[in-house]
């Protein structure tokens, strides 16, 4: 089974094409990647070599290549995670939200859908998306798979859009699809412009910790590979149309977060406890800040028998550990162009 990954230099995309190639010798993994600032080969070493996995460097923006990959290789599942992912940038640059998750998002479905029309028997297009389509809690509820959507930044608009795309695509063509809204991930190889690696990395150097407004918005946090794993139950045991929630059922307001981080680095680093708490700054607000998310993952607990596999607590030292053993992978990540992005969203 040729098996289409596309983002897959990404956070969440690595861990899923290092979770398909490992498991699934059977399967020819293939990773579609544009390497933008967020994907980075490095997150793969470990997996390069497999007999069963080849990376191709291109971008979901130009239909006629990716035609031209669907017509090469015949992918018979299509597992979708290449975005532009970090609301910050969307408020800047929306278009290229627009570009990559509606249009890119798009050429892939009508690629999928002409390669398959005459017989989609086992076929699969699986759609990556996150729970901030549905837009911000109060201070009660939970998402469901029949919340309205209700999106609030150019990012969730972008990803809002792309949602419906595959629902229309499955309607109108009867292109086989499952479809995942996800919570706030965290782990290993995760890009540090998000909260947790950004700050993590601003612990290590001493720098400020920039809490936007005060702090109190809240986040459901679930470690990456509980994620991958889920990915691979959906991609195999999912219904044909259906839409699961993927949560943590592990709501945490920014600020509390935040201060238990600086805590545990300061025991792993060895540094008088409270000395990082002192880093913490209170910065201007995110325009448009989604105050609240949190998912009921019942539906995906009770049809597939998914549930996170790991606490909070050992996932965020699981975390801290991967980063302070992977100094040389932050220090690439945070050069060059990273400076200038830092000077631009903070300074
Ligand atoms: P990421 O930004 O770390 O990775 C995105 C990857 O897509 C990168 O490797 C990048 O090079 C690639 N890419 C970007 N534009 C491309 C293009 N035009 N063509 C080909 N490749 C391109 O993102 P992530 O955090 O790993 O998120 C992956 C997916 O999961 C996204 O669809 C995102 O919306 C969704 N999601 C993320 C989270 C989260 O907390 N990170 C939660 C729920 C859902
Ligand atoms: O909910 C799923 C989504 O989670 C994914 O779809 C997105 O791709 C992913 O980026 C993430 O979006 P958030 O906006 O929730 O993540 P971020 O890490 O940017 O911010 C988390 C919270 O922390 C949010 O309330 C904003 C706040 N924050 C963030 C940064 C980067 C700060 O207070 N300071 C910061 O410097």
């Amino acid at each position: 089974m040729n098996i289409l990954i596309t983002g897959g230099a990404g956070f969440i995309g690595s861990h899923v094409v290092r979770r398909f190639v490992t498991n699934y010798p059977g399967y020819y993994i293939y990773n579609l990647d544009a390497l933008t600032y967020a994907g980075n080969l490095e997150n793969l070493r470990d997996v390069e070599d497999a007999p069963n996995y080849t990376f191709i460097k291109g971008d979901i923006v130009d239909a006629n290549f990716v035609n031209s990959l669907f017509d090469k290789h015949k992918f018979e599942g299509v597992i979708h995670l290449a975005a532009e992912s970090h609301v910050d940038r969307s408020i800047t640059d929306p278009l290229a939200f627009v570009r990559t998750n509606i249009i890119g998002t798009v050429n892939l479905l009508n690629a999928a859908r002409d390669l398959w029309k005459d017989n989609a028997d086992s076929k699969r297009f699986y759609h990556i998306s996150t729970d901030e389509v549905y837009g911000s809690l109060g201070a009660e509820g939970l998402f469901t798979e029949t919340t309205s959507y209700d999106p609030n930044s150019p990012y969730s608009a972008s990803k809002a859009s792309s949602d419906h795309f595959v629902r229309a695509y499955g309607e109108t063509y009867g292109l086989p699809y499952v479809l995942t809204n996800c919570s706030n991930n965290y782990g290993p190889n995760h890009f540090p412009e998000k909260l947790i690696p950004l700050f993590i990395n601003n612990i290590i150097e001493n720098k400020p910790l920039p809490v936007y407004g005060d702090g109190k918005y809240t986040r459901d946090w679930l470690f990456v590979e509980d994620h991958a794993l889920a990915i691979d139950l959906v991609f195999h045991k999912g219904k044909n149309h259906e839409t699961y929630n993927i949560g943590g059922f592990n709501e945490w307001q920014n600020i509390d977060l935040v201060k238990l981080l600086c805590d545990l680095m300061d025991k792993k680093l060895g540094r008088d406890k409270g000395t990082s708490e002192k880093l913490i700054i209170y910065v201007k607000d995110r325009p448009g800040h989604d105050l609240r998310y949190a998912i009921d993952a019942s539906k995906i607990n009770k049809e597939l028998g998914w549930k996170p596999s790991v606490t909070f607590e050992q996932g965020l030292e699981l975390t801290i550990d991967w980063y302070l053993s992977n100094e040389e992978w932050l220090k690439n990540v945070t050069s060059g162009d990273y400076q200038a992005y830092y000077e631009k969203m903070y300074n």
